[in-house]
């Protein structure tokens, strides 16, 4: 039985998380973290059953994995914690700073950590075929578009950026300047890959890859119906990823285990 923690559990990604964990028998729910100064709070927006609390010591020591989507100060505070406690860190908080990551990277010398920017099968597959694709169209132009609900912080997205180190890879002879978006007089480079990033809406996450020659345009699209596509997805890692050494760890090795040669070929 996998004792699992969730930070963020009042999120829209931490509640996705807690419906999937509750109705999952090989789970027990050992509690939500929130900040101190919402214990307490009556307008907390949760699945039913949920022991809530800021003692983040004291829920992680009774726990094997925290899954945490948090905002990045939040995130490096629980990695703290997680190493202090002896717990496992699955995280998919997005646009962390170096030193932020830093933090993750000092926690995985003790505990087993693992960093994603996107938990969903599909875009794990994107990234594994493209590196393979932009070898292929070598000299073909690459955009990518994302779209995220209006109360997405970071841009462009953590996705957009591991797409990125997924095309690099295909591309290791060529500079590949990241452009975001465009304005003015502003003519494409050869080898650049150009980000546009829209914000509207409630859309849980949408990317489009765009392949272009002259005469030819390749589309692969990416759109999450539902963030359980990511819940799920982070919940697959807890499991995997309990019990194991301390270490950094990424999707890629999950997937290398159970997928074999589809893997990605660049880290997250
Ligand atoms: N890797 C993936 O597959 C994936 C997928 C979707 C989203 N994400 C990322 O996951 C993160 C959360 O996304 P979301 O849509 O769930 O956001 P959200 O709905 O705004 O939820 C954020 C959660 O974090 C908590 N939080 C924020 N700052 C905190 C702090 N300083 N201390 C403690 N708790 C704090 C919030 O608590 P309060 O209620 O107290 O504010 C809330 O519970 C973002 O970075 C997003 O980009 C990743």
């Amino acid at each position: 039985m996998l004792r699992l923690a969730i930070a963020g559990v009042t999120g829209r990604m931490g509640r996705a998380v807690a419906e999937l964990a509750r109705a999952d028998p090989a789970i027990t729910l050992t509690g939500g973290l929130i900040r101190p100064e919402r214990e307490g709070a009556s307008d907390l927006l949760l699945p039913a059953g949920i022991q809530l609390t800021a003692d983040a010591l004291a829920l992680l020591r009774e726990s094997d994995v925290l899954i945490d989507f948090t905002q990045p100060p939040a995130t490096a505070r629980y990695a703290r914690a997680c190493a202090e406690a002896g717990c496992a860190l699955v995280t998919g908080t997005t646009g962390l700073r170096d030193d932020q990551l830093d933090e993750l990277r000092m926690a995985s010398i003790r505990v087993p950590v693992l960093h994603a920017s996107n938990f969903s099968l599909g875009i794990a597959v994107l990234r594994a075929v493209l590196p393979a694709l932009v070898r292929a169209l070598a000299d073909w132009d690459v955009e990518i578009v994302e779209h995220h609900h209006r109360h997405k912080r970071d841009a462009p997205s953590g996705t957009a950026l591991a797409l990125v180190e997924a095309i690099r890879a295909g591309r290791p002879e060529t500079s590949s300047p990241v452009v975001v978006g465009r304005e003015g007089i502003a003519p494409r480079h050869p080898g650049e890959i150009g980000i546009h990033a829209l914000r509207g809406g409630g859309e849980p996450g949408r990317h489009l890859v765009l392949l272009g020659s002259e005469d030819e345009l390749l589309e692969l699209s990416h759109r999450v119906h539902s963030r359980r596509a990511y819940a799920a997805g982070a919940i697959a890692a807890a499991k995997w990823l309990a019990g194991r050494a301390p270490g950094w760890y990424r999707i890629d090795d999950l997937l290398a285990e159970r997928f074999g040669d589809l893997a990605p070929a660049v880290s997250d």
